[in-house]
């Protein structure tokens, strides 16, 4: 159960953060170059609706094989103690990443995104896109850290 518990939480990872940093390395930088306000807009809006609900998913699936692992070894008596601060960063910046997908990004990005749809004229749409893309790039450092913290608990020196 541990071993496949663990195989379903590593491969969530990496599509999750993958797709994360693709989005952050390729597609902001691509349309932030993209000249015309509202075609960046739209290609930005249509790879975020398209990413969101996957990212949501993948959030899912690493906290629930994370909690099923932390069930059968009975480490989550480590959350909260000194010996479990890498299990407890990675947890802390699971539910992060859980307010962001399933409270922030319904309610304030996707309207944000359609407001600059709709009255994107008005609006310096090259600097929120510059904005979102550093952004981006701060939550790709967040996620790697959470990874990091992964591999301590699994092969770094005995925390427990
Ligand atoms: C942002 C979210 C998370 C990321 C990016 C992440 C990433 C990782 C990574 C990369 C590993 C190392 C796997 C290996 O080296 O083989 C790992 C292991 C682990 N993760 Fe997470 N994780 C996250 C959330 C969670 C949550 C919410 C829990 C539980 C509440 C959890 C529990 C575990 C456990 C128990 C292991 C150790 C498995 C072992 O010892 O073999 N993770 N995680």
């Amino acid at each position: 159960m541990f071993l496949v518990m663990h195989i379903i939480h590593l491969l969530t990872v990496i599509l999750w953060i993958g797709g994360l940093a693709f989005v952050t390395i390729i597609i902001l930088p691509m349309a932030i170059k993209t000249p015309d306000a509202l075609q960046k807009v739209l290609m930005f809006q249509r790879v975020e609706h398209r990413f969101a609900k996957l990212a949501r998913a993948f959030n899912l699936i690493t906290g629930i094989s994370g909690i099923i692992m932390l069930y059968v070894t009975g480490w989550y008596s480590a959350l909260f103690t000194s010996g479990g601060i890498p299990l407890t960063v990675m947890t802390m910046i699971w539910v992060f990443w859980f307010i962001m997908l399933f409270g922030l990004e319904p309610l304030v990005i996707k309207k944000m995104l359609e407001g600059m749809a709709k009255g994107g004229a008005k609006m310096d749409i090259d600097a929120i896109f510059i904005k979102l893309n550093r952004m981006h790039y701060l939550m790709v450092f967040i996620s790697l850290l959470a990874s990091v913290m992964g591999v301590l608990v699994a092969h770094g020196p005995a925390f427990f």
